[in-house]
C-alpha cells in the first residue's frame, strides 16, 4: 500500500464532508456579495448563489497545501544519511507548479464571474493560467518529442521533435479543457456531472497503470484526481436537479485546469483527451456559432415550456440577410443533413431564420423531443460514460494498431 495515497484520500473524504457542510453556509454571503444567478429553466426563475465552484476549489487547494509534505516525507525522515542529497527537486517544483497554475485558473475563473468577461478574454485566460505549467515543464522534462503512430513510421520515422509546437500543444490543451467544460453547460448538474465522470474515469486509468512502468506518473495524477473527485461530488449534491447553487465559471475552469495539469505532468495527454469525447462533438458542433459564421445568442441553453414543464429545443433568431454565404452554406448542411433544426422564411415579411443553437444539449433535444431537465442531464451524463467507455477501448484495444502498448 502507497502510504502517500492513503492519506490523500483520507484528506480529500475529510475535504469532501467539510464542503458539503460549508456550502449552504455560504450560500447568504455570496447572494449578498452579488453571486447571484437566475435558474433560467423554471416556471419561477429564482435567484440562487452563483460561482460556489469557488468553494470547492478553494477545499482542493487546502486538502493539496496539507498534502505537500506527505509524498516527500521519506527524505526528511530517512537514516540514510546520503537522503538529503537525494531529495528529489524535479518532482517538488512539477508539484508546486502544478498547484500554481490551478490556483491560478481558480482565481481567474472568480474573475470572470465577478465581472462576466467577454468571450475573446474568456479565452486568454487559461492561456495565462498555464503558463507557469509549462514553465514548469520546460525545466523538469522538456520531452517534445512524439512516437510516429505505426502506418505513419513508413514516411515519418519512429519519432518527430515537435520543440517549440509541442508547447503550443500543451498550452492549446489547457484552454481547450477549461473551455469545453463551460460550454457544455446550462442544465441543472450538467457542469459538475461531466467534470466528476472525466475526473473518476481518469482515476480508474491512473489505478490500472499503477503496476505499469510509469506509476510514479500515475501517482501523481492520482494526488490531484482523488481530492478533486471528492469536493466535485460535494458541489454536485447542491448543483443537481433542482440546483440550489450554480458553480460558475469558476469552477469550469478548475475542472479543466486540474484535467490538463495531469495529462501534461503525467504525460497521458492523448488519452485524457479521449475522455473528452462528448466536449470535442459538442466544440466541434458548436464552431460556427463560436466563430461567429451563426448568431450566436449570449445564452444556447434550451427553453422552459410553463405548459408540459419540460424543455425544448433553444433557437438563435436572425436576419436572414445578416448571414455570410459561409453561414448560409453550413444552415444548408445543417438542414439537408438534419443535423439541426433550421427555419428559414419566418417572422414579419418572412425575413427572418431560425436555427436550433448548435449544443450537444440541443442535438439529443433535436433527436428526442421535449424532456425533463432532470432527465436531459441524466441523459448527458449517460454520454459521457459511453464516451468514457469509449475512450478504455480505443486507449486499450485500438491503440495497439497505431502504437506498441
Ligand atoms: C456558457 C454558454 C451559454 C450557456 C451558459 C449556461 C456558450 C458559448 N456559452 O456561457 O450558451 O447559456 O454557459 O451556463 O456555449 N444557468 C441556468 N441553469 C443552469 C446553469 C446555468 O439557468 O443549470 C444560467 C444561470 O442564469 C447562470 C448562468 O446560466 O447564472 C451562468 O452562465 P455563465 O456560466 O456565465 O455563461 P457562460 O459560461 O458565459
Ligand atoms: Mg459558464
Amino acid at each position: 500500500m502507497h502510504y502517500p495515497l492513503v492519506i490523500n484520500t483520507c484528506l480529500s473524504a475529510l475535504g469532501m464532508l467539510v464542503t458539503l457542510k460549508v456550502i449552504p453556509q455560504f450560500g447568504e454571503v455570496f447572494m449578498k456579495a452579488g453571486f447571484k444567478g437566475k435558474d433560467l429553466n423554471k416556471a419561477v426563475q429564482k435567484e440562487i448563489p452563483e460561482s460556489a465552484g469557488m468553494i470547492s476549489g478553494a477545499m482542493f487547494l487546502i486538502i493539496m497545501f496539507l498534502f505537500i509534505p506527505f509524498p516527500f516525507l521519506e527524505y526528511w525522515v530517512s537514516v540514510k544519511p546520503q537522503a538529503h542529497h537525494e531529495f528529489p527537486h524535479a518532482d517538488f517544483v512539477e508539484f508546486l507548479g502544478a498547484l500554481l497554475s490551478i490556483s491560478c485558473m481558480i482565481f481567474l475563473g472568480f474573475v470572470d464571474d465577478a465581472l462576466s468577461l467577454k468571450w475573446r478574454h474568456k479565452l486568454w485566460l487559461p492561456t495565462i493560467a498555464s503558463l507557469p505549467l509549462l514553465m514548469v515543464y520546460f525545466t523538469t522534462f522538456d520531452l517534445t518529442t512524439i512516437i510516429v503512430p505505426k502506418p505513419f513510421r513508413p514516411f515519418l520515422g519512429l519519432s518527430i521533435d515537435l520543440s517549440l509546437l509541442y508547447y503550443v500543444y500543451m498550452g492549446m490543451l489547457a484552454v481547450f479543457c477549461t473551455n469545453a467544460i463551460n460550454i457544455l453547460a446550462g442544465i441543472n448538474g450538467v457542469e459538475t456531472g461531466q467534470s466528476l465522470i472525466i475526473g473518476l474515469s481518469i482515476t480508474l486509468f491512473n489505478l490500472l497503470e499503477l503496476s505499469g512502468d510509469f506509476s510514479e506518473d500515475h501517482i501523481f495524477s492520482l494526488y490531484f484526481m482523488i481530492p478533486f473527485c471528492a469536493v466535485s461530488f460535494a458541489l454536485l449534491y447542491y448543483n443537481w436537479y433542482p440546483s440550489q447553487v450554480f458553480v460558475g465559471d469558476t469552477f469550469c475552469y478548475f475542472a479543466g485546469m486540474t484535467f490538463a495539469v495531469v495529462g501534461i505532468l503525467s504525460h497521458f495527454s492523448k488519452t485524457m483527451l479521449l475522455f473528452f469525447i462528448p466536449q470535442i462533438l459538442n466544440f466541434l458542433y458548436s464552431c460556427p456559432q463560436l466563430f461567429r459564421l451563426v448568431p450566436c445568442p449570449r445564452h444556447r441553453l434550451p427553453r422552459f415550456d410553463a405548459k408540459t414543464g419540460k424543455l425544448g429545443m433553444s433557437y438563435s433568431r436572425f436576419k436572414t440577410s445578416e448571414l455570410n454565404s459561409i453561414g448560409a452554406l453550413i444552415l444548408k448542411v445543417c438542414s439537408i443533413f438534419h443535423i439541426a433544426d433550421v427555419r428559414s422564411g419566418v417572422g414579419e415579411d418572412k425575413q427572418y431564420t431560425e436555427c436550433s443553437n448548435l449544443t450537444l444539449i440541443n442535438f439529443v433535444l433535436y433527436v428526442l423531443g421535449p424532456t425533463h431537465e432532470r432527465t436531459l442531464t441524466i441523459y448527458l451524463l449517460t454520454i459521457q460514460v459511453l464516451g468514457s467507455m469509449a475512450a478504455f477501448f480505443i486507449r486499450y484495444q485500438l491503440a495497439k494498431i497505431f502504437y506498441d502498448v
